[in-house]
């Protein structure tokens, strides 16, 4: 509207990993258009979208949902289903939609969180129902004895849901061995893990975190990058869990699911733009950010540090790592708020606020 020009590193929330209008994600959406756009029917490219997700996250069975938000949904209701069990657990601070389910303590006010040892379920907004709010526990990330104590309180734990690497806090990833614990813990209590991947995704790797630490959960949820730019969303997950879907326990349902523009742009992305050359591409440009980025933090001695993860990068304002939210809450905002003020002005698009990660 005013005529400013701006290099984006927002990238619609991370969606235009491919950039916007790819030409050869145009060229498969435009003949599908003109083939129709419509049919609530499966189309052939479900199931060539299905196949190359299964080989890229080791998850057997997949769903298509338009958001990730259906897929978190889904795949609380899936696992709800299979376990008979009505508990789900997750991260301090994590975002995983707008559900009711996972609106819960999504960074909190610290007035309202209580300790680190008993962190309190806090409702993201108005309009939760306390008995909805009261079946999600929080866990800080990276505390495998504070999942376990609640475990040791809640025989009733469906899922432990969460992010592989948590991105809304800039980007904090797990400690060694912290995923494994997790399906560990889980596992033995007969509950189920749920990695929310909107964003890992196909971003940190081609079958994101969990091939990046290769540790396969029971349900990955994906959307965002794999739709190259469309409305998106799938649920994968192990054949007896998934089986809960075909057998009618459980009801996984939506008009536009697996609908043929999506699924042409996504099978575009995936298959065509999205090749090993594109992860090279995006590690090397990672490594020359990090070091130049790091190069000027080194020359004027600042107390910040760069995090990247092939195509996601942050820059965190303290010198130590991030392990959870509760080490976030300690960090100054006002720099990066300072930075992204500075970009704005400069003509570089960064995602708003101090949160979030490129
Ligand atoms: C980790 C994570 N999960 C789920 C969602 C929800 O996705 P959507 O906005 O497509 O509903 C988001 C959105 O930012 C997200 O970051």
């Amino acid at each position: 509207m005013d005529g400013n020009e701006y290099v984006d590193f927002h990238n619609g929330f991370g969606v235009m990993l491919v950039g916007h209008a790819h030409p050869t994600v145009v060229a498969a959406v435009q003949r599908q258009l003109s083939r129709g756009t419509h049919f609530a029917q499966p189309v052939a490219e479900d199931a060539v979208v299905a196949e190359e997700l299964s080989r890229r996250f080791g998850q057997p069975q997949w769903r298509f949902t338009n958001s990730g938000t259906e897929s978190t949904l889904d795949a609380v209701r899936i696992a709800r289903g299979f376990t008979g069990r009505d508990r789900i657990v997750k991260i301090e601070a994590s975002y995983h939609g707008h559900h009711d389910a996972v609106l819960v303590s999504v960074e909190p006010p610290a007035a309202l969180m209580g300790p680190v040892k008993a962190p309190v379920s806090v409702p993201m907004c108005e309009g939760i129902p306390d008995s909805t709010v009261e079946l999600t526990s929080v866990v800080p990330f990276n505390d495998l004895e504070a999942l376990e104590r609640v475990f040791a309180s809640h025989p009733d734990v469906a899922a432990v849901i969460l992010e592989p690497v948590m991105m809304n806090i800039g980007i904090v990833f797990p400690d060694p061995g912290y995923l494994d614990g997790v399906l560990e813990l889980a596992h033995r209590q007969g509950a189920l893990v749920i990695f929310d991947e909107v964003k890992t995704g196909v971003t940190i790797a081609p079958g994101g975190a969990s091939q990046r630490f290769g540790v396969v959960p029971d349900l990955v949820c994906l959307a965002k990058a794999i739709g190259g730019g469309l409305p998106c969303g799938a649920v994968g997950g192990r054949a007896d869990v998934m089986h809960t879907i075909s057998d009618g326990r459980v009801a996984q349902l939506g008009t536009f699911n697996g609908n043929p523009l999506t699924m042409a742009a996504s099978r575009a992305t995936l298959c065509e733009v999205l090749t090993p050359s594109a992860y090279a591409h995006f590690d090397a440009l990672a490594e020359e950010l990090a070091g130049d980025l790091g190069a000027v933090i080194d020359k004027h001695r600042l107390p910040y540090h760069v995090v990247t993860a092939a195509s996601r990068g942050c820059i965190t304002y303290r010198s130590e790592p991030v392990r959870s939210y509760r080490d976030y809450l300690e960090i100054d905002a006002s720099m990066a708020y300072l930075s992204w003020l500075y970009q704005s002005n400069r003509g570089v698009l960064m995602a708003p606020g101090a949160r979030q990660a490129m």
